[in-house]
């Protein structure tokens, strides 16, 4: 490829080899997607924290790892940063294999909880730390500081010491601190758990901004179903070290493939209920504590095309898909109100059917005036759930009957 640049332009040989050399090192940074194949980790006290665990990650996605503590989220995240060994399976970012290569050289940058910030620099000093260490030149490291300072808007606090800020400032820092670094992947785990309510809600939306101005491939690691459907692309649902679902927010929020993943994703919980499906002719039918709930034309087909005979099943319904029924009839259910908890737009209701506390979400907008402010205790309801919204899982595996 050089020899004709050394015959056009007379340029000696070695001279043409390092201007391409360094046009190489000009073109953009090639595709970051990461793939994890049957990625294992068995840590020294032979807990696995981490079981075949199978991912694409495609270039400049969002992904986030979801589930409760002791899941496997950070474990994961750390193995992909090369600060933890793979015990079994392969890493990949673009199509290079990772296991064996040093966190520095693995091109990620890494946010932390803890914010991690060195307390006797200042933010300026913080931000540009790694860019020295690469012997950059200095106007450059200022460039890329103060360009991410615009960004995260933490211009103002550049000299100051990370204790002269306030949680969600050092946040910012820690994020600025790994923007500057360019790299292909961006990693976080749990960076906003150590902020109040508010300023959870308002970082959120930050890092949605940031995400479509830096446009890299992130993997964000939470415990919070609300941060994972608002911010991913696609969410992975972790359970004991196994991936339990992976999908787009609405794919696991319309069809859990599960029990478990129905339960943790979606607020106030779903509403699960031992129920018999009986099948007579093609036409299925669900009864749950004495009601017989019918099921929309779609859930019938995908239950006959699934080959589902009569069965005991557990049938899930969110609280947002019960509705009130005016009285008492073959496909309602009744029950006493317990609590009721006025949430301003809404009314979260805890009603008691047959000792079962079954919760209901109701826009205020649809309460008759007298109970906006909420429905006395004891009050007698009738509901119905949304035949199109009901989901069905097997008692025995737990997995979604379609
Ligand atoms: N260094 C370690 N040595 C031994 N076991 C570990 C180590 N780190 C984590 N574990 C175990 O591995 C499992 C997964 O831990 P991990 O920190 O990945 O969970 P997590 O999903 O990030 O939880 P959290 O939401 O609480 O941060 C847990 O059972 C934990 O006790
Ligand atoms: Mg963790």
């Amino acid at each position: 490829m050089w020899r004709p640049a050394v015959r056009r332009f007379g340029f000696c040989s070695r001279c043409a080899r390092k201007l391409i050399a360094e046009a190489r090192l000009l073109r953009p940074a090639s595709m970051a997607t990461v793939t994890l194949k049957g990625v294992k980790k068995i840590y020294d006290n032979k807990v696995t924290a981490v079981h075949d665990f199978n991912l694409e990650i495609a270039d400049k996605e969002f992904i986030v790892l979801v589930g409760p503590s002791g899941c496997g989220k950070s474990t994961t995240l750390r193995m992909v940063a090369g600060l933890e060994d793979i015990s079994e399976g392969d890493l990949f970012i673009g199509d290079k294999r990772m296991n064996d290569v040093e966190p520095k050289d693995r091109d990620i940058a890494m946010v932390f909880q803890s914010y991690a910030l060195y307390p006797h620099m200042t933010v300026y000093e913080n931000m540009a730390f790694a860019l020295k260490l690469r012997k950059l030149p200095k106007d450059e490291i200022d460039r890329k500081v103060r360009e991410a300072a615009e960004i995260l808007d933490i211009t103002q606090y550049l000299e100051r010491r990370p204790k002269a800020l306030s949680g969600g400032q050092r946040q910012r820092v820690a994020i600025g601190r790994a923007i500057v670094r360019d790299p292909k992947v961006f990693l976080m785990d749990e960076p906003l758990s150590n902020l109040d309510a508010k300023l959870r809600n308002q970082m959120r939306a930050e890092i949605i901004k940031l995400r479509q101005r830096i446009n890299t491939t992130f993997i964000y690691v939470t415990h919070d179903q609300t941060e994972a459907m608002t911010l991913g692309d696609r969410i992975v649902i972790m359970k004991d070290g196994f991936i339990q679902q992976i999908g787009t927010p609405q794919e696991v929020f319309n069809h859990p493939a599960n029990l478990f993943v129905a339960g943790f994703i979606g607020s106030p919980q779903m509403n699960f209920f031992d129920a018999e499906l009986t099948k007579s002719g093609s036409a299925y039918s669900l009864k749950v504590a004495g009601a017989v709930m019918a099921l929309d034309g779609e859930t019938q087909e995908k239950l006959a095309s699934c080959g589902v005979e009569s069965c005991k099943v557990i049938a899930g319904v969110r609280p947002e898909h019960i509705t009130f029924a005016p009285d008492s009839a073959e496909h309602t259910l009744t029950g006493s109100v317990d609590v009721s908890e006025m949430m301003g737009s809404e009314l979260h209701l805890h009603a008691n059917v047959e000792g079962k506390d079954v919760v209901l979400r109701v826009p205020t907008t649809e309460l008759p005036s007298e109970h906006r402010g909420g429905i006395p205790y004891g009050t007698q309801v009738h509901f119905t759930f949304r035949p199109d919204l009901i989901h069905l899982f097997n008692p025995e595996n737990e997995q979604n009957l379609i």
